[in-house]
């Protein structure tokens, strides 16, 4: 990476403003529960970074957004559950701010001494945020001598807490950890994959994912395509999908990137299909030349699979980026967790596997194999954007070495 980290600089006695990626799922949407956080994989994630300044003599104001909220009223947004798990994960006291920037929060930090842990409000009370305002950007960057950004998972979004503060602030603005992993681990496959390099691509719409498929076509060997995206691909061959989710927008589109990746797209022979989109409907297989008119596919079949298999044998390099089916029904979940188990025995084997974040982390971790794999982003749109081959603007606006 050609921009500056955490180990760059000396941060002792200094305070330090760290941008981190804490939206993370709570388990109610009701302000009046005791919400918790359901799943602290980002909060954990950040931690290499928050325990490396601490050590090295910081103190630490830390921001983040959390869901998308319309307004500081949206209470159910509120950082409250997560400094309360950061503050078990770190095993110290985290005080929580209840406004982004304001005179509490500028009292409380000109208070503060080495080692000490204050968290600010979700930055999305803020209206200036999402519009990255300047105003913000200038009261954020007041706060601290240091900015760091850990927030991978937020890097392509130019908001005042992830692109504006760096530029603001009259001092280093550095990457932490996590955002070097990520860079690093995903950064191969833009810029110097190993062949050969297959990447697999599913979830719900192709239309999301064009660019994507454009940028893999430049590097990739193969791309196997799954889920929900693979039936506009198939319609566009001219099969008959039922009652299938299909992009009749998109079909062009399709039928562009088919001609231009010949047969280094590979599409489904079989898939699971059902009457109706519901956890218990009657799954039957068939081959996509016979799906009947009633019915929708929701996964991809055992044949398929076993193709997927084939094109794996032997890669050097594996992205995966959306689930096989919907994996979020048992019934339909099948191969999607297979593939999970597929690409577990390829790392055994010496193959790299990059799990892009979002619905295949998730699928990963619903399979137990998430330790197994080579790097599981955090990021969702982030790491789709940088498998685009985009520049984002979070990174773009760090310190260059
Ligand atoms: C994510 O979960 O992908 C990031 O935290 C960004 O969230 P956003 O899509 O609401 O900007």
């Amino acid at each position: 990476m050609n921009k500056k980290t955490i180990t760059d600089i000396d941060v002792q006695g200094k305070k330090v403003l760290v941008r981190v990626d804490f939206n993370v799922p709570l388990s109610s949407k009701d302000p009046n529960d005791d919400i918790t956080v359901t799943d602290d994989t980002r909060i954990r994630a950040a931690l290499p970074t928050l325990n490396y300044l601490l050590e090295h003599g910081a103190a630490l104001i830390l921001c983040s957004h959390l869901g998308r909220p319309k307004t500081a009223d949206d209470k159910q947004f509120a950082m409250d559950p997560v400094a309360k798990q950061l503050s078990e994960l770190l095993g110290k006291p985290v005080q929580k701010m209840d406004e982004v920037v304001g005179d509490s929060v500028t009292a409380a930090v000109a208070a503060m001494q080495p080692g000490d842990v204050i968290l600010l409000e979700n930055t999305r009370f803020e209206p200036g945020e999402k519009k990255n305002d300047p105003e913000l950007s200038a009261k954020l960057a007041a706060l601290a001598d240091v900015y760091v950004n850990d927030a991978f998972g937020s890097a392509h979004r130019a908001h005042a807490s992830t692109e504006g503060v760096a530029k603001a602030l009259n001092g280093p603005a550095v990457a932490g950890f996590l955002m070097g992993k990520e860079l690093e681990a995903l950064g191969t496959a833009v810029t110097n994959p190993p062949h050969p390099y297959v990447a697999i691509m599913g979830g719900a719409k192709i239309s999301d994912k064009i660019l994507l498929i454009d940028n893999l076509l430049k590097t990739a060997d193969f791309i196997l395509i799954g889920g929900g995206m693979a039936n506009t691909f198939l319609k566009a061959k001219g099969y008959e999908l039922g009652t299938s989710l299909v992009e009749g927008e998109a079909l062009a589109e399709a039928a562009r990137l088919l001609e231009v990746a010949a047969d280094r797209l590979v599409l489904p022979v079989d898939v699971v299909v059902a009457p109706e989109f519901k956890a218990d409907a009657t799954a039957t297989t068939v081959s996509v030349d016979s799906i009947p008119a009633d019915q929708m596919a929701l996964d991809i079949g055992p044949q398929t699979l076993a193709l997927f298999k084939e094109k794996l044998a032997g890669a050097k390099l594996v992205i995966w980026n959306g689930p096989m089916g919907v994996f979020e029904f048992a019934r339909f979940a099948q191969q999607t967790n297979e593939l999970a188990q597929v690409l577990a025995t390829a790392v055994d084997a010496g193959t790299q596997v990059m799990i892009g974040g979002g619905d295949s982390a998730a699928a990963v971790k619903n399979a137990g194999l998430t330790e197994k794999m080579t790097h599981v982003s955090t990021g969702g749109g982030a790491s789709l954007e940088l498998l685009e081959g985009k520049e984002l603007p979070g990174i773009a606006a760090l310190d260059d070495k």
